[in-house]
C-alpha cells in the first residue's frame, strides 16, 4: 500500500468529514439517529469508555472516539510493516492535514501552527522562547495554572524579564467581566510585554472574556510601538474543543492547546496558533524538522534565515509517535461533522444543569460562575467538612470519576462533556446527596 486512502483524501483536498467517517466507519456515519450531526446517544457509542463508570474526566485525558482510533490503527499497522517507507510516504502531507485542520479550525492560515504534543509543551515553547529585554514585564495572574506561571519564570530566568501576578477577582462565583477587565487595564505598565492567561480556570471553571481582553489591549497597544506592544497569551486549552469561536475572534496572539482532552483528538497531540505579530516576538527552541529552510540552509552549511517565522519552525522537529498527529485532522473532522455550535451548546447545557443540582444540595459549595459567559465545561465545587480528595475519594468508589485541582487550594472537579449524558448528571447528584 502507498499512500492510505485517507491520505489521498486529504491530499486531494475532500473534505475532512468524508477522510473521518466516509466509507472508513460507515455504521458510524449512518447511524446518526436523524439529527444533524448525530445524536448524543450515537456520539456517546464513539468512545469505548467502560458503560458502568460516569467518566467526567474530559479535562484531563482524552479517550479516542473510532475514526481517531481507526486512523490511529490504520497508521500504526503500516508502521509497523514498514516504518521508513511508510513515513516517506506520508509524512509531509499527512502532517500538512493535521496543521490543515487546526488552521481551519481556528480560521488562520496553516503557517501560523505549530503542532505540539500538549497544552504544556506549547506554553513552555512560546513563553520561554519569547525575545525579552531585561526590565520588560511579563503579566499574569494569580489565578492560572503551574504551565503558565513556571514558563513565565524560566522565561524571566533566561532573559532578566520580570514576572508580575494579579488577582483577578477575590471570589470566582462573584466575578464580573468588567472587574476583569479593569483589573487587567490598571496592572498593564508602560513595560509589559506579555499578558498571559488561562482561558478557562482549571481551579475554579470561570472563563476569561478572552475576547473582550483582546480588545482592551488593541486600545492600550494603538499608543505604543509595535516592538511594546502588549502581547496576548492564552493557555486555550478548557475552552479549545468547547467553544464556537475562533483564533481571529478571539484576538489574541498566542493560543496553545492540548488536542487530548475536550477535543478528544489523539492523546500527546497539541497545537500553538500564533499571530503574525507572535511570530516575529517569539524563536524556536527545539530544531524543527518541519521548516524546509532552515533544513536546507543547515544541508548546505549556509545561513539560517533570519526573520519570516512561522508555525512550520516553531514545531519541535524529532521523530514522533506519527499515528497520533496524523490522525488529529479526523478529531477536527469530526468535531466539525457533530458540529461546533452543537457541542458549545451541549457542554454548556450539561455543566449548567450539574451546577444547578449541585446548588440544591446543602453543604454544596459552587466555585464555578453560574453564568454561561463566565463558565464553559469545568464545574468546580467543596463539600463542607470534606476535603476534595475525600470527595473524589467517595465518588470514585461509587464509580464516577471526579478530580482534584492540583492547586494550593484544591477543589472538586467534574467535567460533564459530549460523552456524558442526564443520566450522569443525575447520578453524581444522587451520590452528593448521599455525601455531602
Ligand atoms: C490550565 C491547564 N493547562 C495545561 C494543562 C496540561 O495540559 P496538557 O496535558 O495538554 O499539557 C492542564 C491540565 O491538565 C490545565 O488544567
Amino acid at each position: 500500500m502507498t499512500l492510505s486512502r485517507r491520505a489521498i483524501l486529504k491530499v486531494s483536498g475532500a473534505a475532512a468529514v468524508a477522510a473521518a467517517t466516509g466509507g472508513r466507519t460507515p455504521s458510524a456515519a449512518q447511524d446518526t439517529g436523524g439529527a444533524q450531526g448525530g445524536s448524543w446517544e450515537w456520539v456517546r457509542g464513539l468512545f469505548e469508555l467502560s458503560p458502568d463508570t460516569v467518566h467526567m474526566s474530559a479535562m484531563l485525558l482524552s479517550s479516542h472516539p473510532r475514526p481517531v482510533r481507526e486512523a490511529i490503527e490504520e497508521h500504526r499497522r503500516e508502521l509497523d510493516v514498514d516504518p521508513v517507507r511508510y513515513l516517506e510516504r506520508n509524512n509531509t502531507a499527512l502532517t500538512d492535514a493535521a496543521r490543515k485542520a487546526a488552521g481551519d479550525y481556528l480560521a488562520i492560515h496553516p503557517s501560523h501552527v505549530a503542532l505540539t504534543d500538549s497544552t504544556t509543551m506549547g506554553v513552555g515553547l512560546i513563553y520561554t522562547g519569547m525575545k525579552l529585554k531585561p526590565g520588560q514585564e511579563l503579566l499574569t495572574t494569580q489565578n492560572d495554572y503551574y504551565v503558565t506561571h513556571e514558563s513565565l519564570r524560566l522565561a524571566a530566568e533566561r532573559t532578566g524579564a520580570r514576572v508580575r501576578s494579579i488577582t483577578l477577582f477575590n471570589r470566582a462565583d462573584e466575578a464580573s467581566e468588567d472587574q476583569i477587565i479593569s483589573r487587567i487595564l490598571d496592572a498593564v505598565r508602560p513595560n509589559t510585554r506579555l499578558l498571559a492567561l488561562t482561558w478557562v480556570h482549571s481551579s475554579t471553571g470561570l472563563k476569561i472574556p478572552v475576547s473582550t481582553v483582546a480588545a482592551a489591549l488593541r486600545e492600550v497597544n494603538a499608543a505604543r510601538d509595535e516592538e511594546d506592544h502588549v502581547l496576548l497569551g492564552v493557555d486555550a486549552v478548557h475552552g479549545f474543543g468547547i467553544e464556537d469561536t475562533n483564533f481571529l475572534q478571539i484576538g489574541c496572539d498566542f493560543y496553545m492547546a492540548g488536542c487530548h482532552k475536550w477535543l478528544f483528538g489523539p492523546r500527546g497531540t497539541g497545537i500553538a496558533a500564533i499571530s503574525k505579530r507572535g511570530l516575529s516576538a517569539v524563536r524556536p527552541s527545539v530544531p524543527s524538522f518541519t521548516d524546509d529552510a532552515v533544513f536546507s540552509a543547515w544541508l548546505q552549511n549556509m545561513e539560517r534565515p533570519a526573520g519570516d517565522n512561522n508555525g512550520m519552525r516553531m514545531t519541535p522537529g524529532g521523530f514522533k509517535p506519527f499515528e497520533h498527529r496524523w490522525a488529529l485532522a479526523e478529531a477536527f473532522a469530526l468535531h466539525e461533522q457533530i458540529g461546533r455550535g452543537r457541542i458549545a451548546e451541549r457542554t454548556h447545557d450539561l455543566a449548567g444543569a450539574l451546577k444547578e443540582a449541585l446548588g440544591e444540595l446543602p453543604g454544596v459549595m459552587v466555585h464555578t460562575p453560574r453564568d454561561s459567559r463566565l463558565s464553559a465545561g469545568i464545574v468546580s465545587f467543596d463539600v463542607d467538612g470534606m476535603s476534595p480528595q475525600a470527595v473524589v475519594s467517595r465518588l470514585r468508589a461509587q464509580d464516577i470519576i471526579a478530580s482534584v485541582s492540583p492547586y494550593a487550594t484544591p477543589h472538586v472537579r467534574l467535567t460533564p462533556s459530549i460523552r456524558n449524558n442526564e443520566e450522569d448528571i443525575d447520578r453524581v447528584a444522587v451520590a452528593l446527596r448521599g455525601i455531602a
